[in-house]
């Protein structure tokens, strides 16, 4: 039963229940009505609550049931919050927890609404890239006012029940009850109070007028327009709350936001971000690790190393109130990490994100040592030295031999064989990779890397770890880069073609700034530095000597441009600045290049700079799901969303390979192919890009 019902005296109680959050999909919509018609068929019945079980009043719609037949199937939302509106006896909704999108809608057709405090309340459906479809636009600015509920549903922010209580002369909550607690208690209460009241009170009967509206609604269209420049939902937003104080009357607004919506559902942003949603959640389930899988405590870290990843890698875990020991080989280096983070901390006050009281709260969670003994009780430790395997060898044998059992060893490599870390323990079923993102203490991107031995136990735990100190934790098996330096290396490759075909970095990067990354390949690789990726390079010249590269970024490392850090790069910077400058230097070094292996430079379009940077990484992407190495096609789309700058409209490499079909982007690399200035090897195409394409599927 996706909707129970129960009778308590007079009053009929109907209590969604549909876990997780009470979703309002299309058997919780008849299960709505059918209660509603048993409580219509009942004389003995006065008044009708509607309430939620477990963890949530409602989530809203479901959207898992977007763009099926079940979505349009009758009864839909609309027509069940008519049903509400038009029984014939008081509905009072009773809220609490979470009251979101489709479920505040549903309690916005109630006659009247009973909340607790603490309730999340929220119009959110612009985060997926839509408004609300069923009458939000239209009720929430009639009973909290119009400017706050065009925030509400342009921002999609979440409000506290008690906050929106405060509004004077509100008309969103007819009660505020004292607690989650007492919430059924009192709404029964009041259900009873107001059984025998008519006319009933409609929401849609208020007015809905705004003093200044051409004015306001300008402004507030300068706003969003500001805030969210490739997202065309809050603009819309705007324009439904207008409709909602511009209409004949409400039935006319009600059909101008069913038309916005019913648009913006087809738009490639929100087909984007509504894949996200699921495949933001989904990263974190292994496929075989039950999600009661036993977690190990972690109650204190150790983290080796305090250079430029293991400050950032310990503040994650002071910041979620852990307890840090960090330990270094020299005072020196311990006093300069632990300056760097003070200094992060500092910035953090002076931008107003962290009060002084709760930075030394943080700060005191920190000791440092030179010993190996004091890792001893830590339950969790983590190592980010030097990338060399023979230093990370000394370290985890030493580990091996302190740290107790049953503690998790961690390794923050970003090159190497985690399975060959794990083997100079006697423990490699403890050993697993974290792979944080620099800065470490900013990026959101976890990759937790799975060994051929690591325990099922150690995944689940620094799964749910990695939420708890905010990250988004996606699990990758062994291979060199993991996932997402894996398939960098072919989206550098591709831009170092580029550039020998005739493109200069600065057209490179903004093609596919403009595509929409925050930074192209050649500013990139200069703010982490040139000489990453040649000592990358290097090694790969020997263990694969037939690898394909264009020479121009060793050339670039030869004469010591290593990118910000050394003020030149494939740009020109000033000393301790970021601002990009064009270098006459490396045009020259480019063109002599190209002369040097024959060269005719041609006019590259903006077109194929981004296919060749994209479809490279959609490849390499395809291969890392055949191997296994990542288990879903939307874990890789989170590790470029939230690693690599992917544009978020876009949905990430492999969703935006769906949308522009996997029989296009086969086409382009088989093109790409036959370029003799090209790699052929690494333009085969994926088996799997194959067989979808041939069946016109997409990765999902
Ligand atoms: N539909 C379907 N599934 C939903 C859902 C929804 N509206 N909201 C949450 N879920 C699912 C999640 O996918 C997840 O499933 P999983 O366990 O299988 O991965 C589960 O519920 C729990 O979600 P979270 O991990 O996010 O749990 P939290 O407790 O952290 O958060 C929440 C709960 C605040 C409700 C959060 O899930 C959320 O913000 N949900 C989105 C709400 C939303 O966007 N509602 C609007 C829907 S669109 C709509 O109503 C259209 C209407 O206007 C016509
Ligand atoms: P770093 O050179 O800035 O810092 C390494 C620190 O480890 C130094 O302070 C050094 O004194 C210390 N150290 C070296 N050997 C030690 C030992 N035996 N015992 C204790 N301390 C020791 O290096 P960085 O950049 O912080 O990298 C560390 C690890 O993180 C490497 O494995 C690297 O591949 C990885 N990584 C680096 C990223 C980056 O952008 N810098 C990103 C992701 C991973």
């Amino acid at each position: 039963m996706t909707a129970e019902y129960q009778v308590h005296g007079d009053v009929a109680v109907i209590t969604l229940n549909n876990p997780p959050v009470n979703g309002l999909g299309l058997e919780t919509r008849q299960g709505i009505v059918d209660a509603l018609s048993r409580a219509e068929d009942d004389a003995g019945i006065k008044a009708v609550i509607i309430t939620g079980a477990g963890k949530a009043f409602s989530g809203g719609a479901d959207i898992k049931e977007f763009g099926t037949p079940k979505s349009l199937q009758d009864p839909n939302l609309h027509s069940v919050i008519r049903a509400l509106e038009n029984f014939s006896k008081p509905v009072v909704a009773a809220i609490h927890t979470v009251c979101m999108g489709g479920g505040l809608e549903l309690a916005l057709g109630c006659h009247y609404r009973v909340a607790a405090p603490g309730c999340t309340v929220a119009l959110p459906e612009v985060k997926l890239g839509l408004l609300p479809g069923a009458g939000g636009t239209q009720r929430l600015p009639r009973v909290i006012g119009v400017e706050p509920a065009t925030n509400m549903i342009a921002t999609g922010e979440a409000v506290p029940s008690e906050m929106l209580a405060m509004i004077p002369g509100q008309k969103l909550f007819d009660k505020l009850a004292a607690s989650v607690e007492s919430l059924p208690a009192e709404a029964l209460e009041f259900a009873r109070k107001v059984a025998d009241v008519r006319p009933l009170p409609l929401v849609r009967n208020l007015p809905c007028k705004h003093p200044q509206g051409e004015a306001y609604f300008q402004f507030a269209r300068n706003m969003v327009k500001g805030m969210a420049k490739n997202f065309p939902a809050p603009a819309k937003c705007v324009d439904a709350v207008e409709a909602a104080t511009k209409s004949r009357n409400f039935e006319d607004g009600l059909t101008t936001e069913r038309d916005l919506f019913l648009n913006l559902m087809m738009t490639p942003e929100s087909r984007s971000l509504r894949h996200l949603f699921f495949a933001e959640r989904a990263a974190s389930k292994i496929p075989d690790v039950p999600s009661d899988t036993p977690k190990r405590d972690v109650r204190k870290v150790g983290v080796i190393g305090a250079g430029t990843m293991g400050g950032g890698i310990a503040m994650n875990f002071l910041n979620a109130g852990i307890p840090v020991t960090m330990l270094e080989m020299k005072q020196e280096a311990l006093e300069r990490g632990v300056g760097i983070m003070r200094k992060n901390y500092e910035a953090q006050i002076k931008k107003g994100k962290l009060k002084q009281d709760k930075y030394e709260a943080r700060m005191a969670l920190l000791s440092t040592t030179l010993s190996y003994d004091d890792l001893k009780d830590c339950d969790l430790i983590i190592e980010a030295v030097f990338e060399d395997l023979g230093v990370k060898e000394q370290v985890f044998s030493k580990l091996d031999e302190v740290a107790k059992s049953g503690a998790i060893l961690a390794s923050n490599t970003s090159t190497l064989d985690v399975d060959k870390i794990a083997a100079f323990t006697k423990r490699p079923q403890d050993v697993v990779g974290m792979h944080f993102f620099s800065p470490a203490n900013v990026m959101k991107l976890l990759e937790v890397v799975r060994g051929a031995k690591t325990a099922k136990d150690v995944l689940a735990t620094v799964m749910a770890l990695a939420k708890k100190i905010k990250k988004t934790a996606v699990v990758s098996g062994v291979c060199d880069g993991f996932i997402g330096n894996r398939m960098i290396e072919r989206y550098s490759q591709q831009a170092g073609f580029l550039l020998d075909e005739g493109a200069t970095p600065q057209q490179v990067d903004k093609a596919i700034e403009k595509f929409g990354f925050p930074m192209g390949p050649f500013r990139m690789i200069d703010m982490a530095g040139n000489d990453i990726g040649w000592a990358i390079r290097k090694r790969r010249y020997v263990e694969q000597p037939d690898i394909k590269y264009s020479k121009t970024a060793d050339l670039l490392c030869e004469m010591g441009r290593f990118g910000q850090k050394t003020s030149a790069g494939w740009y020109d910077y000033e000393a301790g600045k970021r601002d990009a400058k064009p270098s006459a230097v490396v045009a020259k070094m480019i063109e002599d290049y190209r002369q040097q292996q024959g060269i005719t430079p041609r006019k590259i379009s903006d077109d194929e700079i981004v296919q060749r940077l994209i479809f490279s990484l959609v490849n390499e992407g395809a291969k890392i799901l055949e191997e296994g190495i990542a288990s879903k096609s939307g874990d890789i789309d989170m590790v470029y969303l939230t690693g690599y700058g992917f544009p978020v409209w876009r949905g990430g490499p492999m969703h935006y390979a769906g949308e522009v079909g996997l029989f296009n982007v086969l086409q382009a690399m088989k093109r790409f192919a036959r370029n003799p200035l090209d790699d052929a090897k690494a333009w085969k195409p994926a088996k799997l890009i194959e067989t979808l394409a041939a069946e016109g599927k997409t990765f999902e």
